[in-house]
């Protein structure tokens, strides 16, 4: 028998549609049905009824940049973790980066990592494949094998393809498999062994900085090369006001260029390394830095931050993407210069975004277009979005709920969040992947009396 289940009452946002009013939502056999207005005796005794009364029913999120760290660091993450993570979240499509042990560059890895999401994975784990040989920027990977596997773009993230040429060639290959390049936006020797934003919290904690044009200066030969090879160019965690310019100075050229942001750069600027939640303290304290704000691309400037939101604001950044960056303790329990790159996000990233709808420097709608409907376009297909006939892929979204931080309470196996109890408002209570529920929160267990 059809397995029937429809979510009543709940402000209804699938931009993928242009919606955005109170509806149901119909599932069968894990696809939607339809949205509807129709009344409630239409509808048959033999569906499973959600409540979904003050909640938002929106497309589950689609997470173009996850990095899951299996195989190879499964102490940080695995398929099974780190996609529990994301269905808390409420992102039902996650894409694999390929900084993995051994990385995504061959047809064996990438058909492992496939195989084992099918079976091991709470929502769906798209592939990227490895732009050059175990990324080390200077062969090609065998791209075409990647695709023919299910690679669904090709990247050496954490590390950028340095060398013009190959990325001419990698640009001019995916062309012909219509996949996207994510070339990691940073040149090697301008970054010179910075590990933060190059600026006054710097300098007044004596840490080599970062400048802004390691990030400009490579996302303005990625736009001419791609102007050259005609190829797709996705830039990964756009992060200051010169990598917004030069983006939307290549849209206006029309050529093929999309870009991300990130949670944390559209919300944390570099004053969150001082570790006192964006407070700036009159005296240096002893113990001067939190290791979690550490991020490759680094927080950036207030200025910076404006520009990013900015952006996302008017179309010129297409998209949110996590950079979920799991690490264990020992890579954060030490100096500011030894620690990893990366911050923990899958759990905290709507609650974060949703600072810009609480600020009305964006629409729910407009919030919620970057994290389903324009990632799924990116990729081609047809998820984030409820339209008839898809994945019953949903996330319910309680905007005003406030909570606080706890990475205890995280699936990730890594705690590195630079949040630890920071209030947010707005969380995920409830996840569908194909119409099963992956994660719910107590306040649908426990619904208010
Ligand atoms: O902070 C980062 N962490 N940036 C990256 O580009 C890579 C990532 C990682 O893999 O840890």
């Amino acid at each position: 028998m059809a397995h029937k289940k429809v979510i009543r009452n709940g402000r209804v946002i699938d931009p993928s549609q242009g919606i955005d009013r109170l509806a149901d939502v119909l599932i069968e056999d894990g696809k939607i049905v339809e949205v509807t207005n129709a009344p409630l005796e239409s509808i048959a005794e033999d569906h499973e009824v959600i409540d979904a009364s003050g909640l938002v029913v929106s497309p589950g999120f689609v997470d173009l940049h996850t990095h899951l760290r299996d195989p190879g660091f499964e102490w940080k993450e695995t398929i099974e973790s780190g996609t529990k993570a994301a269905a808390r979240g409420g992102f039902t499509t996650v894409c694999a980066m390929p900084n993995t042990d051994p990385c995504q560059d061959s047809a064996a890895v990438i058909e492992d990592v496939t195989r084992r999401s099918l079976t091991g994975a709470a929502v769906r784990v798209l592939p990227i494949g490895a732009i050059t040989k175990g990324r080390h920027g200077k062969v090609l990977s065998p791209m075409g094998e990647l695709a023919e596997v299910g690679a669904i773009g090709f990247s050496d993230d954490g590390d950028p393809v340095s060398d013009a040429n190959i990325m001419r060639q990698a640009l001019t290959y995916a062309t012909g498999l219509g996949l996207p390049i994510i070339n990691h936006a940073e040149v090697h020797s301008l970054v010179h062994g910075g590990v933060m934003n190059e600026g006054p919290v710097a300098t007044r904690l004596g840490l080599p900085p970062v400048p802004a044009s390691a990030e400009a200066v490579m996302i303005a030969r990625d736009i001419e090369l791609a102007a050259l090879t005609g190829g797709r160019l996705h830039v990964p965690h756009v992060s200051t006001a010169a990598g917004v310019e030069l983006v939307r100075a290549a849209k206006s050229r029309g050529l093929d260029v999309t870009a991300e942001v990130t949670p944390h750069h559209l919300t944390l600027d570099d004053t969150w390394v001082y570790g006192l939640h964006g407070e700036v303290p009159d005296a240096v304290p002893a113990v001067a830095y939190d290791t979690n704000t550490k991020v490759n691309p680094p927080l950036r400037s207030v200025a910076d931050v404006a520009a990013v939101r900015a952006a996302l604001a008017d179309g010129t950044i297409d998209i949110i993407a996590t950079d979920h960056a799991p690490h264990a303790a020992t890579d954060k329990v030490c100096t500011y210069d030894e620690a990893a790159h990366g911050i923990n996000v899958l759990e905290t990233a709507f609650g974060q975004v949703m600072q810009l709808v609480h600020q009305d420097l964006i629409s729910l709608s407009d919030l919620i277009d970057p994290l389903t409907a324009a990632p799924a376009r990116i990729l081609g297909r047809n998820f984030g979005t409820l339209a008839a006939g898809s994945n019953a892929d949903i996330a319910l979204l309680d905007i005003d709920s406030e909570w606080t931080v706890s990475a205890d309470d995280f699936a990730s196996l890594s705690r590195n969040t630079p949040l630890e109890g920071v209030q947010l408002k707005g969380r995920v209570v409830e996840t569908l992947f194909a119409g099963e529920s992956v994660w719910r929160s107590d306040r649908l267990e426990q619904p208010a009396s």
